[in-house]
């Protein structure tokens, strides 16, 4: 039994951080931003407001788009790096009580910005298995919390938000047609927040400083690997299913930096209109980058059944994969 997506939702916290409002705060403009990255403004959840509440709304929005109510729900997996807790309960398990899933298994899943297309795959076996119908697949992050504000480097890069797909059982021929999921541990030190888990605990730990507690990237290697990750992922996945690129209606790229997408685009000889990039408004949200992006592209009536979209993601760990998707 072969997986595909129903319906999809997102959420966006209200408040709009454009680059000119960063550069009032710190010593950077909306020229360097743009030009180096793409992205022109980003969404930031409120102090109180957690990555549960994002990703509820994302979800309920996504079954409401789809015609199924929560009780029909037999898995919520939630894809994140900013969870409620570091420990747990797991944000899922929160989900899954909010929006009145009942009789429902929960569980996060944690691949930083690939998060969502690992648990696509995750969601995509439980059915294939046969004992799960209904996978509520969730992307949801408040990566401005694990941010340092004083930071230009990383901080201008990331925002905040929720997306969220409804996998059902597949009928004819659609379905996931190819999917690859990848990791290169030795590259775990390229984007990291070392603070925090059993190795350096902010407990007790008189050693931890400020930098530790937030996101820390080597931003050359992380491009260079995400352009070649990506490159990678184009070409397998077509060759795996043997898809041509023009059977391809959208490529949904993990929406990290508008060079990194040209840049892979060049090297795989793919035009850029087949990409969906959306980074100018909402910036890197991390694991939730790519259903906010279907769900942009689902509201604009822009995908149809039988359509074939790609999407790819790549992040820490470092950890890359995709999936080739018959709609
Ligand atoms: N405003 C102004 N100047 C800045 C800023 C800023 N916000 N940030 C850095 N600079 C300066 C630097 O200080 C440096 O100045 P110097 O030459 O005087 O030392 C100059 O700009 C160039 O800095 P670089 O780091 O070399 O800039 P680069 O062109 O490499 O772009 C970037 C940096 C955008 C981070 C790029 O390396 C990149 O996109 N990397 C990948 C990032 C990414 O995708 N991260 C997310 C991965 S997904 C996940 O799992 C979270």
């Amino acid at each position: 039994m072969n997986a595909t997506i129903r319906s999809v939702g997102a959420y966006l916290p209200a408040e709009r951080v454009t680059n000119d409002d960063l550069a009032a705060r710190i010593d950077t403009s909306d020229e360097w931003i743009r030009s180096h990255t793409g992205i022109g403004a980003r969404h930031i959840a409120g102090n109180d407001e957690t990555t549960s509440e994002m990703a509820v709304k994302a979800a309920l929005n996504a079954l409401e788009n789809g015609g199924v109510s929560p009780d029909e729900i037999d898995m919520v997996i939630v894809a994140t790096s900013t969870p409620d807790y570091t420990g747990f309960p797991s944000t899922a398990s929160i989900v899954q009580d909010r929006i009145g899933a009942t009789s429902c298994g929960a569980f996060d899943l944690g691949a930083a910005c690939t998060g969502f297309v690992y648990a696509m795959e995750a969601g995509r076996g439980l059915i294939a298995g046969g004992s799960f119908r209904n996978v509520l697949v969730i992307g949801a992050e408040k990566m401005s919390a694990m941010l340092n504000w004083e930071d230009r480097s990383t901080c201008v890069l990331f925002g905040d938000g929720a997306g969220a797909v409804l996998l059902t059982p597949a009928d004819d021929n659609a379905g996931v047609l190819s999917s690859r999921l990848l990791s290169d541990g030795s590259g775990d030190d390229a984007l990291i927040i070392r603070a925090g888990g059993v190795k350096m605990p902010l407990r007790g730990c008189s050693e931890v400083s400020k930098e530790d507690m937030y996101i820390a990237m080597d931003g050359r290697r992380v491009y260079n690997f995400a352009v070649q990750a990506n490159t990678e992922l184009f070409k397998t996945l077509l060759a795996d299913a043997d898809i041509e690129i023009d059977q391809v209606k959208y490529i949904v790229p993990h929406q990290a930096n508008v060079k990194i997408i040209k840049a892979a685009a060049k090297r795989a000889r793919i035009p850029l209109e087949k990409f969906y990039i959306n980074i100018e408004e909402y910036a890197n949200t991390s694991a939730a980058s790519i259903p906010i992006a279907l769900n942009d592209l689902w509201s604009r009536k822009e995908l149809n059944k039988g359509d074939i979209i790609m999407i790819v993601g790549f992040g820490a760990g470092l950890t890359y994969g995709g999936q080739l998707i018959r709609l």
